[in-house]
C-alpha cells in the first residue's frame, strides 16, 4: 500500500469569504510508516485527514492509492467506491473516541469487525484486538463506564477490525491526561508494527512528533518541512511525559 499525494487543495466557501484550508500538500505515504503531522490549530491538519480518509473530498489535486499494484486515483472515484475505498482500507481514530453509548465495548468493536469479516471470524477477531489493547477484562462495559484512556483503547481497537492500512487518527490524546497519553501512544506503536498499519496522526504536540518515523510540519495549509525520526529526542519525550506535559504550539 501506498499512497501519493499530489497538490492537494481544498477550499471551503462561505457566501463571499473563502477560506483555503489545504493549499498544494504533497507527501509520499508507504506502507508501515508512522507519520505524524504537526501543526497549529486551523493549519489544515483535519482537513488533510479527512481528505485522505474519503470523508472529504479535495477542490484540486490527486490521491494515488495503490494496493496491491492496482493504483486509483481517490478524487476520481464516485461516491459509492469512494466509500468502498474508506470502509475496507481505513480505520479512524477520533479525540472524542465516537464509540456508540448504548453498545458495550465488545459490540463497538464487533460491528466494525463484521464490516469485512464472517460473523463467526468477527467475534474472534473482536476478543483478541480487546486483548491487544488491554481491556480483554472489560469487553462488556459500556463506553460511559470506561475512562477517556480505555475508551480510546476500544476506538484503537475497532478501528483495527476491518483490518486497514491505514489508520487516521486525529488528536488521539487531545482528551486525556499525560499519563494515559503515554499508555495510547505506546499501544500505537505497538499497532504500527504488530499490524504493520500505517499510521498518519495529526496533532498540534510537539512532544508527540518524536514517536514520528516523519515528521510533516503543517502551517496555513502547507507543508514548510518534513523531519525524520531521532531516537533521543524519544527518550526524551517518555522521560518528559510523566513529569510535565508535553509542549503545546498552538
Ligand atoms: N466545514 C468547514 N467550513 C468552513 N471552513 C472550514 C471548515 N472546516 C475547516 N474550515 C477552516 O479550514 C481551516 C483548517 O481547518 P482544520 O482542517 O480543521 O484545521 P486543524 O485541524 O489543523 O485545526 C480553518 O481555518 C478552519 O476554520
Ligand atoms: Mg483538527
Amino acid at each position: 500500500m501506498t499512497l501519493q499525494i499530489e497538490n492537494l487543495t481544498k477550499d471551503y466557501v462561505m457566501g463571499e469569504l473563502v477560506v483555503s484550508a489545504l493549499n498544494g500538500v504533497s507527501i509520499d505515504i508507504k506502507q508501515g510508516q508512522f507519520i505524524v503531522i504537526l501543526g497549529p490549530s486551523g493549519s489544515g491538519k483535519t482537513t488533510l485527514l479527512n481528505v485522505i480518509g474519503g470523508i472529504d473530498r479535495p477542490t484540486a489535486g490527486k490521491i494515488f492509492f495503490d494496493r496491491n499494484g492496482k493504483k486509483i486515483d481517490l478524487t476520481a472515484l464516485n461516491e459509492k467506491k469512494l466509500t468502498a475505498y474508506r470502509r475496507l482500507n481505513v480505520g479512524f481514530i477520533f479525540q472524542f473516541y465516537n464509540l456508540v453509548a448504548s453498545l458495550t465495548a465488545f459490540e463497538n468493536v464487533e460491528l466494525a469487525a463484521k464490516l469485512t469479516n464472517p460473523a463467526a471470524e468477527a467475534r474472534y477477531l473482536t476478543s483478541e484486538l480487546l486483548e491487544e489493547v488491554g481491556l480483554g477484562d472489560k469487553s462488556n462495559k459500556f463506553p460511559a463506564q470506561l475512562s477517556g484512556g480505555e475508551q480510546q483503547r476500544v476506538a484503537i481497537a475497532r478501528a483495527l477490525a476491518k483490518k486497514p492500512r491505514i489508520l487516521l487518527a486525529d488528536e488521539p490524546t487531545g482528551n486525556i491526561d499525560s499519563e494515559t497519553t503515554g499508555k495510547v501512544l505506546k499501544l500505537l506503536q505497538k499497532v504500527n508494527e504488530n499490524h504493520k498499519v500505517t499510521i498518519l496522526l495529526v496533532t498540534h504536540n510537539v512532544g508527540i512528533s518524536t514517536l514520528a518515523d516523519t515528521v510533516v510540519y503543517l502551517r496555513d495549509g502547507k507543508i514548510f518541512g518534513t523531519s525524520q525520526y531521532d531516537p533521543a529526542k524519544e527518550k526524551e519525550f517518555w522521560e518528559q511525559l510523566t513529569v510535565t506535559p508535553p509542549i503545546d504550539i498552538t
